[in-house]
């Protein structure tokens, strides 16, 4: 069996060199596998939720679909698309959203986090919907393609449980017994190669460390490598490359026997500056081909469009017709004759209800029994001398059902099973 592997990737900003190795590298890598189906979308709408400039959104989804291209992202093996050209994935959105629990929203760790941030004022101050509802549309994005895996960062995976739960409940309500939806996985790397930043720290754009991927050509990588942070050794002297987050750099560009020849020579006295050309040289080997790629795609963005549309008609090929069974399934069906009294059906395949029936006998005393189908004899009371306690007591069996038996002056004329799931019937508001 192939396994759908699918991932959104949010239109925010551009890529460092830090995505490159942790995100970018290694799902172009996976795409590769010859049992995976893969699918990698630009999430422009989740892009919307965090930025309100039209010029930065423009910007970014450009440059992002550029990078993917220009990294070596093969659109023949990729279905790769912006979500905003599928109009399925907000048609979803609503049928989801419509089984979603608000408690589940509530609790998403971005959320929280937003309305903790509020702790003086009002709790959702500056919290729009679509923040809110943000796990929602990302249900939508996985679930239209019953992706199998989903890899994601490690501050996803609380969505992708929400998707599953999503899913369980749409299945549960409309798959009629069959599942509509895959249930969906988290793939987090375990070891995604964690790039530090020209200070050492993570390489991350909230510490303004980072070392840009394409942006300024090489002469910005140069600028950037200069930055790096090194201990103050002197040429000649000894350097203990295990330290040296310019090694930890140099490693995720370099094959082992490099990585070996390069700790040598800091242990051999090489200056930090001629160290810096050999990450600078690594990095280059790699990324300036990609660089030459973007450039040409960057200025000529109607080869992409074209690539995306691409993307776009083989998703929605797969998202339409399945769309269309989902509004079936919820009732948004084509006008047709209604099939005779559907709401019928399932009342007259359970067991018909038992009936109390009160009586007196000869000597004037009050009785009550329970029939079932058929007229079969369920339950028979003793005597009462006043007809009210018959009435109470058959009042307490409609309302507490089977549990009322303890104590009561009642015999069974019938299996014990038989007769408390009779009486118990009565419980389901019959
Ligand atoms: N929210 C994800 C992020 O910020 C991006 C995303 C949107 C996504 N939709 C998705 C990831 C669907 C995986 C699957 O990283």
């Amino acid at each position: 069996m192939t396994v759908r592997v699918l991932t959104g990737i949010t239109t925010t900003g551009t890529p460092h060199l830090g995505n490159y190795v942790g995100a970018i590298r290694p799902a172009i890598a996976a795409s590769q596998r010859p049992d995976a189906e893969s699918f990698l979308f630009l999430a422009d709408y989740h892009a919307l939720v965090k930025c309100d400039d039209p010029a930065r959104v423009e910007e970014s989804r450009l440059a992002l679909a550029a990078t993917w291209l220009a990294a070596g992202l093969d659109p023949e093996r990729v279905v790769f698309y912006r979500q905003s050209d599928i109009p399925e994935i907000t048609e979803l959105n609503w049928l989801l959203t419509c089984v979603t629990p608000k408690g589940m929203m509530n609790r998403a760790h971005a959320y929280k986090a937003a309305t903790d941030a509020n702790a003086d004022g009002e709790p959702d101050d500056g919290i729009s919907m679509g923040l809110f509802c943000y796990p929602v549309l990302m249900a939508a994005d996985i679930l239209l393609f019953n992706a199998h895996q989903v890899p994601v960062g490690k501050d996803q995976v609380q969505h992708i449980e929400m998707a599953r739960d999503i899913a369980q409940r749409f299945n549960h309500l409309f798959g009629q017994g069959g599942a509509l939806f895959t249930l969906p996985e988290a793939v987090t790397e375990a070891e995604t190669q964690l790039l530090p930043g020209l200070d050492g720290r993570k390489m991350s754009k909230s510490y303004d460390n980072t070392i840009p991927l394409f942006e300024g050509g090489d002469r910005g990588l140069a600028a950037a490598i200069a930055r790096v942070v090194t201990d103050s050794k002197l040429p000649g002297e000894p350097k203990d490359p295990e330290g040296a987050h310019l090694v930890t750099l140099f490693d995720a560009f370099a094959n082992p026997d490099e990585r070996a020849a390069f700790r040598a020579e800091l242990r051999a006295g090489l200056a930090w500056g001629e160290a810096k050309k050999r990450l600078h040289d690594a990095i280059e080997r790699e990324i300036g081909p990609m660089r030459a790629r973007y450039e040409t795609l960057m200025a000529r963005p109607e080869l992409i469009e074209e690539q995306l549309l691409v993307g776009a008609r083989k998703a929605r090929a797969i998202a339409g017709p399945f769309l269309q069974a989902l509004r079936e399934s919820v009732g948004l069906r084509r006008f047709r004759a209604l099939a005779a009294a559907p709401a019928a059906a399932p009342k007259a395949a359970a067991p018909a209800l038992a009936t109390f029936k009160q009586y007196r006998e000869a000597d004037g005393q009050f009785h009550f029994k329970l029939v079932g189908p058929g007229d079969q004899l369920l339950l028979q009371s003793a005597g009462f001398a006043q007809g009210r306690d018959a009435g109470a007591w058959v009042a307490r069996f409609r309302k507490e059902g089977a549990a009322a038996l303890a104590g009561a002056p009642v015999t069974l004329a019938a299996d014990a099973a038989v007769v408390q799931a009779a009486l118990d019937r009565f419980l389901d508001g019959a």
